[in-house]
């Protein structure tokens, strides 16, 4: 039987979000329904709600989220009901030219649900990011479901679903940060700080910290930061240098998405250094630079695709690092909230009062 939930639904562009009743439909072939127990509220939420995403409104909002397998539909080999999994929005086909040649993490064919939810009315929604969990019970792609170890607290372990493991992973997998390498994240918000706090894990011995208000930086320190740049009163370019004897780091991270911070990453990073970007740049943004700098600097120039993780690979990994100690995701969670409660949580987010809000269940 389709089941009515409580969902957070962005009806149009810029308008706000409202709390409505959608109907989801049972798991067919392939799919899972999942009751969610907590999703945290990430800048690409806002995106979406502001239209920089996409235009098919209505969407529904959130993505990073866990839950437990409430049913599968047939052919859902991986997972039954009472699992605990973290959704992930990046299902991969095993079957695409990149899945092909052994690299998963790029699949150039993630899939979700082929079913619809729909307002009451019958509107189609669009799930943000294929997920849509701020709702009590969502429909995703039973590839979508990863499980993990169920001592996680789902507060937490939503968390990995996108924007800590895409700032994790855009140290480690795609910065490939090592043992003593400098790195600079630039924007210390959820993902940034998941840089930051990557770049530990990996053993960097320097991390400098940018962003433009003092409260971040503050928090990134917690989170492993070496050192910290204000970059509204200082150069990020000339401090990040400065701190690096000269030369810039060896990795720098564009955790914001702009212009102005990739152009910072890029002259903030030592010859034959690694740009990663993994902030997400609205689409009417484009980026200028001496072609010649491009080749005399060398090095690589990376975007991190939800860290270039591989979900089946790295969420059981981060939960168990998280349940021995040497992984703090309590550290992201500034507040919990309830589903009425999306608005002020943006409001927040834009204040720079929150790492992550987490909607729960
Ligand atoms: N690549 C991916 O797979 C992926 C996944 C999740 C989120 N994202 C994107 O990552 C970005 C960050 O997300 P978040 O949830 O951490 O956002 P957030 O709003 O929590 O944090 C952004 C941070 O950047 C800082 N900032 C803004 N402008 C700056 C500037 N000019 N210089 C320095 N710092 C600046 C803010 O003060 C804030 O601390 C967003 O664009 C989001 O869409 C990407
Ligand atoms: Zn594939
Ligand atoms: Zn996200």
């Amino acid at each position: 039987m389709p089941q009515q939930v409580q969902a957070v639904i962005a009806p149009g562009r810029n308008e706000p979000v409202r709390v409505e009743t959608i109907t989801v439909p049972d798991p067919g072939h392939g799919e899972a329904v999942v009751q969610i127990q907590a999703c945290g509220v990430c800048h690409t939420d806002l995106h979406y709600k502001q239209g920089g995403i996409g235009d098919d409104f209505p969407f529904l909002l959130g993505h990073e989220a866990a839950g437990v397998v409430e049913s599968v539909g047939e052919g859902a080999t991986d997972v039954a009901p009472g699992d605990f999994v973290i959704l992930n929005w990046r299902a991969v086909c095993g079957q695409c030219r990149s899945c092909r040649r052994g690299r998963p993490w790029y699949c150039f064919n993630t899939h979700n649900a082929k079913q619809k939810m729909t307002l009451k009315d019958g509107t189609e929604l669009t799930p943000a990011l294929g997920i849509g969990a701020f709702a009590e019970k969502t429909l995703v792609a039973a590839g979508q479901c990863t499980k993990v170890d169920p001592r996680v607290s789902p507060v937490v372990a939503g968390l990995l679903g996108c924007g800590v493991m895409a700032g994790i992973g855009a140290a480690i997998n795609t910065g490939q940060v090592g043992r003593g390498d400098s790195v600079a994240v630039i924007g210390c918000g959820g993902v940034g700080d998941a840089a930051i706090a990557g770049a530990k894990l990996a053993g960097a011995a320097k991390i400098i910290a940018v962003d433009i208000d003092d409260r971040k930086l503050e928090m990134a320190k917690s989170m492993g930061a070496t050192h910290t740049v204000n970059s509204h009163t200082a150069s990020a370019v000339g401090e990040i240098r400065a701190l690096t004897g000269g030369h810039g780091a060896d990795v720098v991270i564009d955790a914001v998405g702009h212009p102005e911070t990739y152009r910072q990453a890029f002259y903030a990073r030592d010859l034959a250094g690694t740009v990663v970007l993994v902030g997400v740049p609205n689409p009417d943004l484009s980026l200028e630079l001496p072609l010649l700098d491009v080749f005399d600097r060398g090095g690589s120039l990376k975007s991190a695709w939800y860290g270039d993780c591989l979900p089946s690979r790295d969420f059981p990994m981060l939960v168990d690092l998280h349940l021995q100690g040497r992984l703090d995701l309590d550290a992201f969670v500034t507040e919990t909230i309830g589903i009425a409660d999306v608005e002020e949580a943006f409001q927040r987010m834009h204040d720079g009062e929150v790492l992550r809000s987490v909607m729960v269940f």
